[in-house]
């Protein structure tokens, strides 16, 4: 294996992460065997912006054809209505001699939509993940989750649908908005604490560089970031097992926040606070440190991420908290940290004792 590409092995669905630049998108596709397909490149209209032009040149100089196709950005843009449209898009692109194959050019939301495309599409058509957010390079480009949102619930429908291949060019986060950066950043955070000392500290260590989004740097944390993914998805591919599990800490009380705050609530700085809210329990039933839980709170801080919850009510987040464990397993389940790399599932946590902790984060 060459330093340059990640073999996940999932049988059948094996297939490689490839970090190399964007120029290379036509040898990685010939190499993943997608030589003879048209191309329906699915982006949303920012990165259409940016990188539309300069793409459509790349695959027209590897000689490969293709159709660009932008949603409009955001989470909006995950649903029936531009599902449906696609759809339409892709059967008026198709047509020829061979099935087109799906590359899906963006953040999560054109990665969810544009692999549930090409699982659905004809019962299946290739496709190709070039994630250009920190959150999808890390995170959603690997591990075969793709689906839609339904009015209220985020990803009700979908399917497990694995890519051929992933390319992850690193220099495209150079453009992402404070913002967007900055939730990606709380992912990798998370995977320090479940299952990395290592990148956590050099996280505290480096933190100049990761803000600076140094490319040569960035590209070793995300490489560790998606191998520590690799690794649970290749243990529990369709999430059954209760390995996946883990991947959530932090989320429990964050996307319960998300919900409560409406989504005008960035993932990422939701999932900051919560991690807080997670390791605060941690160390309020003696499971964690107190240093471990100031290293958290430094490093949250350190990358520019909240540390409370501004004008969210505990009625709301308790509402949406009661109302995401009805829909996944119905039991209070806690992702908690023993120590810096390390966490356990916690079951059975007083709800007296998650209302004290989440009300010390809201302001
Ligand atoms: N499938 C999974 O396993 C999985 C895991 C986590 C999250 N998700 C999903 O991912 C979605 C969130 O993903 P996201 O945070 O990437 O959001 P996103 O796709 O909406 O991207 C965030 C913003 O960044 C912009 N952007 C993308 N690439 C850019 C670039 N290189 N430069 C400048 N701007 C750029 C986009 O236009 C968008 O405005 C959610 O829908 C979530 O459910 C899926
Ligand atoms: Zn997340």
């Amino acid at each position: 294996m060459s330093g340059a590409v990640m073999r996940v092995k999932l049988g059948a669905d094996s297939h490689d992460v490839y970090f190399r630049g964007l120029q290379d998108l036509p040898r990685v596709l010939r190499e993943v065997g997608l030589k003879d397909h048209d191309f329906f490149i699915l982006t949303d209209k920012k990165v259409a912006r940016l990188y539309g032009r300069r793409l459509a040149g790349i695959m027209k100089q590897g000689k490969l054809r293709c159709k660009l196709h932008a949603v409009p950005q955001g989470e909006q843009s995950k649903n029936f209505v531009s599902y449906r449209r696609l759809i339409g898009k892709l059967n008026s692109f198709d047509g020829l001699k061979v099935r087109p194959a799906v590359i899906a050019f963006g953040g999560g939301v054109v990665g969810d939509l544009g692999g549930f495309l090409a699982a659905s599409y004809k019962r299946g058509i290739p496709l190709f993940q070039v994630p250009t957010t920190l959150l999808a390079q890390v995170d959603s480009s690997l591990g075969g989750k793709t689906g839609i949102d339904y009015v209220t619930h985020k990803n009700l429908v979908g399917a497990f649908y694995q890519p051929r291949g992933v390319l992850v060019d690193v220099s495209l986060l150079r453009t992402l908005s404070e913002e967007d950066y900055a939730t990606g950043l709380a992912e990798v955070i998370k995977y320090g604490v479940i299952k990395d000392a290592d990148l956590f500290a050099g996280l505290e260590r480096d933190r100049a560089r990761v803000l600076a989004r140094e490319s040569g740097y960035m590209k070793g944390v995300v490489r560790r970031c998606l191998d520590i993914k690799r690794r649970l998805v290749e243990k529990d591919v369709y999430d059954r097992q209760g390995i996946r599990i883990i991947l959530n800490f932090g989320h429990t009380i964050g996307h319960a926040a998300e919900n409560a705050a409406r989504y005008s609530l960035p993932h990422g700085r939701a999932v900051a606070v919560g991690m807080l809210c997670a390791a605060k329990l941690a160390l309020l039933t003696e499971h964690f440190s107190a240093r471990g839980y100031r290293r958290l709170a430094e490093l949250i801080e350190g990358m520019g991420l909240p540390t409370i919850y501004r004008k969210l009510k505990w009625r709301d987040i308790h509402a949406s908290y009661v109302y995401d464990k009805k829909f996944t397993t119905g039991k209070s389940r806690f992702v908690l940290p023993t120590a810096i790399g390390k966490v356990k599932v916690i079951e059975g946590i007083p709800l007296a004792l998650v209302r004290r902790v989440v009300g010390q984060f809201l302001k």
